[in-house]
């Protein structure tokens, strides 16, 4: 995820504009930063690596001359932070600058194009292709606009573009395709941004830009057309009643809600693999004589899924481990044949850094799946995985988690096509399922909050929550636990269901909240035997449970249901009322979801 802001005036210099609006943009990401401007026929770029105020500070964005600008907060994906790889990219000829929210997937091959054609290449993005591509069509005699539409039906991938040339210095041409995109339309100025934050103070008139449009900015106008078929749409701006916190956070009152109900968007990112890593990561994998999920917290509680997934659907057996106890456990057996597989939504965790310099020094294959590129991970990892998620402001981890499973679902199913160990017709559903999730995502987050929100209410004052589920959900129950104890600060027990008849039990008495998760799947029978137990104790069955299964409806006290799902994929969905609850229940308890107590967003010490 990235930030990026236009702004065109008649007469008035924007770069001041450009910089107060990309601040308010830097919770997108801020690796590197960067902004460029038209004034006489010359276009003016100045970028770097840093935050904001430090590249500002070396070279003064303030300064720049022209009414028409466009400018970038980077959040790396294709190519480590560094000043090359800084938005806003150019062609060869310096005549116009393009900055990029999101991935083009198909870069590789058109890049291959272009340099045969001639094209000098500067970054290692896949954003730098849109400029050379543009530059390619001007040859052909093309104008801005038809020129731009010519390069866009050329990208397959997400992005949110905005592009300024010396050519035509009174217009700004963007696209939007999966990633966010709105028009502000001021009396004086026009925006574009990648949210309402970056103008808020400037307007409150926003047109929210759709998938597969592009639209014509100028300083008194906007245009909007389809790609597909040119067609002209209207669109009037809508008004937005939102302050410059609301803005940033989307509308939500915290970023924590913010980023659970983003999940529909970064599983359709996390969708996108780069198909060369996952290749490797595949063939290393296989190999491998040991297998180890290595992983602290809620990455771990991936694992813990992955595990299933991996045994299931490739039989093969990939051990998950805390990673704080790994040496310890595992340290005396690695050796040259061992294969591990971190997963670290920062790449900083030092128990996981840890382990894995302790295993490298053992001759071990390094393996990462992260959402920060040039993270310390993806440093010391031989291959690795992006999550895409882009930032995650909220402490708890919501959307990475979902996106860590959405990655390693796709190796489990390359590792299933690599090993054939199972019939055709079982990868090709999990494949189609899978492709489902983003639509069934936010159908889930728009049926179950307001139930979910009556749970909060009922079980606010609770001493304590039990969380039970069987096989893969065993990793649902983990990262509920997980979850709620983070956020609202109740003590949570989490248990394989079957295992609860070993000791949990005994703390069962009147009243106690119990948690089940009960997707349709084997274990569905063997969990009803323990909720009858629990019950028969006093506990209150809280079941989440398929949408039509009527038998557990009946032996619940409260139910959530939800749509039926690959048993596999389960844990995507079903951690979905657990991340919800957690936030209402921290709201009804009157505490910050966003900055829980004694907690830090990333780990670095041991
Ligand atoms: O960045 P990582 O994925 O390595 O972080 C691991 C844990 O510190 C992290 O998941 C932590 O448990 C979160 N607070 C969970 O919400």
């Amino acid at each position: 995820m990235c930030g990026i802001i236009g702004c065109v005036t008649e007469d008035k210099f924007v770069a001041s504009i450009l910089y107060k609006s990309l601040k308010r943009l830097e919770y997108r990401g801020y690796d590197s930063a960067g902004m460029a401007t038209i004034f006489n026929g010359i276009l003016y770029v100045k970028k770097d690596q840093g935050k904001i105020d430090e590249v500002n500070e070396r070279l003064n964005f303030n300064n720049m001359p022209g009414n028409i600008g466009i400018a970038h907060t980077r959040w790396a994906t294709h190519g480590a932070p560094s000043k090359i790889n800084a938005h806003p990219h150019t062609d060869c000829g310096n005549k116009l600058a393009v900055v990029h929210n999101g991935v083009i997937e198909n870069f590789i091959e058109l890049k291959k194009e272009l340099l045969d054609l001639g094209h000098k290449f500067v970054s290692k993005t896949d954003t730098e292709i849109v400029a050379h591509l543009l530059e390619e069509n001007f040859k052909n005699g093309e104008n801005f606009f038809s020129a731009f539409i010519n390069t866009v039906k050329r990208l397959s991938g997400s992005y949110a573009l905005a592009i300024i040339y010396v050519g035509e210095p009174d217009k700004i041409l963007v696209a939007k395709q999966d990633m966010p995109l709105l028009i502000g339309v001021g009396d004086e100025c026009m925006f574009v941004a990648s949210d309402a934050s970056a103008f808020i103070d400037e307007t409150n008139k926003a047109v929210i830009l759709q998938n597969g449009e592009v639209a014509v900015i100028t300083a008194k106008s906007y245009e909007i057309y389809r790609v597909k078929d040119g067609a002209k749409v209207t669109r009037n701006p809508i008004l937005l009643n939102w302050t410059l916190e609301m803005a940033e956070k989307q509308g939500f009152p915290h970023y924590t809600l913010k980023e659970i109900f983003e999940q529909p968007l970064t599983i359709k990112s996390a969708l996108r693999l780069q198909d060369t890593y996952a290749d490797l990561l595949t063939e290393f994998l296989d190999r491998g004589e040991k297998i180890f999920l290595l992983a602290a917290g809620t990455s771990y509680n991936a694992c813990l899924a992955t595990s299933y997934m991996f045994s299931k659907l490739a039989r093969l057996t990939a051990y998950p481990v805390i990673a704080s106890e790994f040496i310890e456990n595992y340290g005396h057996s690695i050796d040259i044949g061992t294969v591990i597989l971190a997963v670290s939504q920062s790449g900083e965790t030092a128990d996981v850094l840890n382990a894995l310099e302790f295993a490298r020094l053992r001759a071990a294959t390094i393996l990462g799946i992260t959402n920060v590129v040039g993270s310390t991970l993806t440093r010391i990892s031989r291959a690795y995985l992006l999550q895409n998620a882009g930032p995650e402001i909220g402490v708890a981890a919501t959307k990475t988690f979902t996106s860590q499973l959405v990655v390693l679902a796709q190796l489990a199913l390359r590792l299933a096509k690599k090993r054939g160990k199972i019939a055709q017709y079982e990868m090709d559903e999990f494949r189609d399922r899978l492709y489902e999730i983003p639509d069934v995502v936010s159908q889930v987050l728009e049926e179950v909050k307001k139930p979910v929100q009556e749970l909060a209410k009922k079980y606010l004052n609770s001493k304590f929550f039990l969380f039970l589920g069987r096989g893969i959900s065993t990793a649902t129950a983990f990262e509920g636990r997980l979850k709620i104890m983070e956020l609202s600060y109740i003590p949570c027990i989490a248990y394989p269901a079957g295992e609860s008849k070993h000791g949990p039990i005994s703390v069962v008495e009147s009243g106690v909240p119990a948690f089940f998760i009960c997707p349709k799947d084997e274990t569905r029978k063997a969990i009803i035997g323990n909720i009858e137990e629990m019950k028969a104790r006093g506990a209150k069955a809280i079941i989440i449970g398929s949408k039509d299964d009527k038998e557990l409806m009946e032996i619940s006290d409260d139910y959530i249901g939800l749509p039926d799902i690959h048993e596999l994929l389960s844990p995507i969905i079903y951690i979905l009322p657990f991340q919800l609850l957690a936030y209402y229940l921290a709201i009804e308890r009157g505490l910050d979801p966003d900055k829980p107590r004694n907690l830090a967003k990333s780990v670095t010490v041991l």
